[in-house]
């Protein structure tokens, strides 16, 4: 069943042109294809033609205008296949649909009444009878039929040509895209919609037409992605030169989707929680969420539609190229340092866990049985990382000259990873052979580096070995060539030292490059024992081990001249102490807080971090899940203690520190999603947390406040959060009612409210999710609503491992039951029982049973192939 990127062979038939009418219905829409097919030059004169087709009821099928009989073809559930075929001919097929019932979100379906799709990767094939495959590219001429008054807006790409009045209240508006493209960015819409309009004029005078489209009720919350829109259309022409290629730009909102957006040719369409805000109604965080995720789909025109992905193989190709160039424009637009630790903290969270998993794979998969289930942490986050290596490898101006040449050299085709990285190591000369390796070999590299100084010949010698660990399939690892960026701080100066390598300098802050299992680099002249800072910037994918003292990262903490390496230092301060804490926790001995930590936050909490928001991030403590990562066997009731006991220890100590904080940062100024405003306001809800922990009466007042005033969703919901999740119950009922019934009416509140409730870490929370399962604002067809409740309580770890097994029993009922409604968002909420590997035996055996009893379901090809990997 597995499918290999080993058996790629190119298309026996190319479809040049597609022409498509949607006559929409319900229950019963019909599509009419027209196809224009070629013979591939090298395709044998008796190829067959096969074209993809799933959930389609054929009504009518012609060759040049003569219709086939059931014995000109064979049709089974997956293909159409027909025998023999001219070199060049008109397909014509009629099938038939049904939106209302497609509750998988592939392919055409309705949300909330509204006419869309999803068709990346593979869900074209449930429309028309297609070759569903991205080396195939064609133009496409797209008419769609709808009702005047349910459906009177009717969107498809590029643009439209013609429009008009129909019978029986119907009407019609045809588009046309004159860009080939694969079936993967067709997309289609129908609905009462209505727009919000802008313009912009490209580099070159193009006069582009920005529209946003969304139901009536959302029309005051469109401002901010068209004001990101328009500020990543001028960051993609002055960064990589990249110019928008069509009259007319759309955007629409839905509700009903499985991911966060997507970049069909001149039509994204966007989960509503992906493109919506409004200061009442979303965080800071949500904001930009948002601005990131236009800017991604847009840039994606370039990176993934004029040049896209021979097979799905590639799909790191577009996308970790279109995550690294998101992950740059939202450094370039808002604090760069705070967009990498927090793209870093989250990565090594999420990323480190899906390697350390029986789902690893390479950023560049070999096999798969089902492609969505490869949109993973992986193969977007880890394949951004390498871009980035690549960008620093070669430096800026290569790295953009062999970008220029990939776009120029590929425009219009399907390629390959090679042939990016090929153009990168054409225009710079590099030797990138081994650097390949990183998109073949799964795992998380380990760095264990040590460092001696010799003070006799004022020489620091740095030994770096490196290893990665089994995956599945992989047993054996060859060495990565991993750059390493990198200072020597002095002890007694406080600086970053010169650094001299076989006699050559190399500045202050250099790359050094591990290519073998095991090498030394010697550096002379040291004029003072350093610290090493090390992996600055997070140089590499890789877990790097060095034997910090306490006191070396209290000294970095202040002195380390790069910005994510004095955070990371912090962050291994505190782990250091928690470790002991967890330690202390399971043998029953009494904690204590290490003075030291005590001391570092104190002074980051009066020094002279002047950036607000970088000073939120290093008062911020490891999450419990990347604490977790950090542990042999994770034992969540003990991290869950240790983490309270160092919050706790810090406000009590700091508590003064921390209100004078607060009290600095809060402003009545009217909301805005601007840095300076972001960086007080986490900087604020910091301090306001630490004080909630320890139930400070002073604490307690100025929460309630804060949630009264009812300023910005991000304060309201901060406040709420820090009531609900503290034993306060008599305030936070009250708060959550009030909440409840304010914003029933909006779908993307009520989604935060359900959050606040099920991430609670008192022991209730498995009551509550199975209550709120059955209110009127949840709906286990919606994705949102099902990641909002569900997916938040699965990363719950106290509540969702409880010892009684239940939080997993849970877990697999509504995998169970979403297994034969939405598969793929089905495959993506068991993740958390496939990490059983990582916890205690007795948890262990409670997550296989329920994987097991999922197992014995008739299973989508989805969930089969994760529990299947879950359970090898
Ligand atoms: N290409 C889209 C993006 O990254 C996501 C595609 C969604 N695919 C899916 N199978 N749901 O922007
Ligand atoms: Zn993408």
């Amino acid at each position: 069943q597995p499918v290999y990127l080993s058996d790629y062979q190119p298309p026996n038939y190319q479809v040049t042109h597609t022409e498509l009418t949607f006559d929409l219905d319900p229950t019963a829409t019909r599509v009419k294809a027209r196809l224009m097919i070629e013979r591939h030059s090298e395709a044998s004169d008796d190829a067959p033609l096969v074209l993809n087709g799933e959930h389609l009821t054929l009504l009518k099928l012609a060759l040049d205008g003569s219709p086939l009989t059931e014995a000109d073809y064979r049709l089974n559930d997956e293909t159409l296949r027909i025998e023999d075929v001219p070199a060049a001919f008109i397909l014509e097929s009629e099938v038939e649909i049904a939106p209302s019932s497609n509750t998988a979100l592939e392919g055409l379906y309705q949300s909330n009444g509204m006419y869309c799709t999803q068709c990346e990767a593979e869900g074209f094939r449930r429309i028309t009878y297609y070759p569903d495959r991205p080396d195939v590219m064609a133009t496409f001429k797209v008419t769609v039929i709808g009702n005047a008054t349910s459906e009177p807006v009717l969107l498809a790409n590029g643009n439209p040509v013609a429009q008009g009045a129909l019978e029986n209240g119907r009407h019609f508006v045809t588009w046309e895209d004159p860009h080939p493209k694969p079936c993967y960015l067709f997309a289609l819409v129908a609905g009462d919609l209505h727009k919000v309009e802008d313009r912009f004029t490209t580099m070159s005078g193009r006069q582009v037409a920005l529209q946003l489209w969304v139901e009536q009720e959302n029309l005051d919350k469109t401002e901010h992605a068209m004001a990101s829109l328009k500020r990543a259309m001028v960051w993609d022409e002055q960064t990589y030169g990249r110019e928008y290629d069509l009259d007319l730009f759309m955007i629409v909102a839905v509700n009903d989707f499985n991911m966060g957006a997507m970049e069909n040719k001149g039509l994204n369409i966007f989960n509503s929680a992906a493109v919506l805000t409004h200061s009442n109604t979303a965080t800071d965080a949500a904001f930009q969420n948002v601005e990131g995720i236009v800017a991604h789909e847009y840039f994606h025109n370039w990176s993934g539609n004029r040049v896209t992905c021979r097979d799905w193989f590639q799909l790191s190709l577009k996308e970790g190229f279109t995550v690294f160039r998101d992950q740059c424009f939202s450094a370039d637009t808002n604090s760069a340092p705070v967009k990498r630790i927090q793209d870093v903290s989250f990565f090594r969270t999420a990323q480190f866990a899906e390697d350390a998993g029986p789902t690893a794979h390479p950023i560049r998969p070999d096999h798969f049985i089902e492609i969505t289930n490869f949109y993973t942490l992986t193969i977007y986050e880890k394949g951004a990382e390498v871009v980035r290596m690549l960008r620093n490898l070669l430096g800026w101006e290569d790295f953009r000259r062999g970008s220029d040449l990939y776009f120029e050299r590929f425009d219009g085709q399907a390629v390959t990873i090679e042939d990016f990285v090929g153009c990168m190591a054409e225009v710079s000369g590099a030797d990138l052979e081994q650097f390949m390796r990183w998109y073949s070999q799964a795992g998380t590299p380990e760095i264990d580096a040590r460092g001696e100084y010799d003070y006799a010949h004022a020489e620091y010698h740095l030994t770096l070995r490196q290893r990665t660990p089994a995956t599945p399939g992989q047993p054996d690892k060859l060495p990565l060539h991993i750059p390493v960026r990198m200072g020597l701080v002095g002890t007694k100066s406080g600086k970053d030292l010169p650094l001299t390598m076989n006699g050559e300098t190399l500045g202050k802050d250099a790359v050094i490059h591990l290519r073998e299992y095991e090498q030394t680099f010697i550096f002379t002249d040291v004029a003072e024992a350093p610290v090493p800072s090390l992996l600055r910037d997070f140089s590499a994918p890789v877990k790097l081990h060095f034997p910090y003292s306490r006191e070396d990262l209290a000294f970095l903490l202040t002195h380390d001249s790069d910005g994510f390496n004095r955070w990371d230092a912090g962050q291994r301060l505190a782990m250091l102490a928690l470790d002991d804490l967890i330690a202390a926790h399971r043998n029953g001995v009494e904690k204590v807080m290490d003075s030291r930590v005590v001391e570092a936050f104190r002074t980051l909490l009066t020094g002279q971090v002047s950036d607000k928001a970088v000073l939120a991030e290093m008062l911020t403590l490891p999450s419990e899940a990347y604490i977790a990562e950090q542990q042999p066997i994770i034992d969540v009731d003990a991290i869950h203690a240790a983490r309270e006991f160092v919050r706790q220890s810090l406000a009590m100590a700091l508590r003064d520190e921390f209100i004078a904080i607060y009290n600095d940062n809060v402003s009545d100024e009217p909301y805005a999603p601007t840095p300076e405003q972001i960086a007080q306001r986490s900087l604020k809800n910091v301090a306001l947390a630490y004080l909630m922990s320890i139930e400070d009466e002073q604490g307690l007042a100025l929460c309630e406040a804060q949630f009264a005033a009812d300023h910005n969703m991000t304060d309201v919901r901060h406040a709420l959060t820090l009531l609900v999740h503290s034993d306060r119950d008599d305030l936070a009922s009250p708060a959550l009612k009030a909440f409840g019934q304010k914003w029933a009416h909006d779908p993307l509140v009520m989604d935060q409210w359900f959050t606040i409730q099920v991430t609670r870490p008192q022991l209730d929370v498995l009551e509550r999710v199975e209550y709120l399962m059955q209110h009127p604002a949840f709906s286990i067809k919606n994705p949102n609503k099902v990641r909002a409740l569900v997916g938040a309580f699965a990363q719950n770890r106290v509540n969702f491992h409880r010892l009684d097994g239940k939080g997993y029993a849970l877990l697999a009922d509504v995998v169970i039951e979403l297994n034969r409604l939405n598969p793929e968002i089905a495959a993506r909420l068991i993740t958390p029982l496939t990490r059983w590997q990582r916890f205690d035996e007795e948890r262990q055996q409670l997550m296989r049973e329920q994987l097991e009893r999922i197992k014995r379901e008739p299973l989508s090809s989805n969930v089969f192939e994760v529990v299947e990997k879950a359970l090898a």
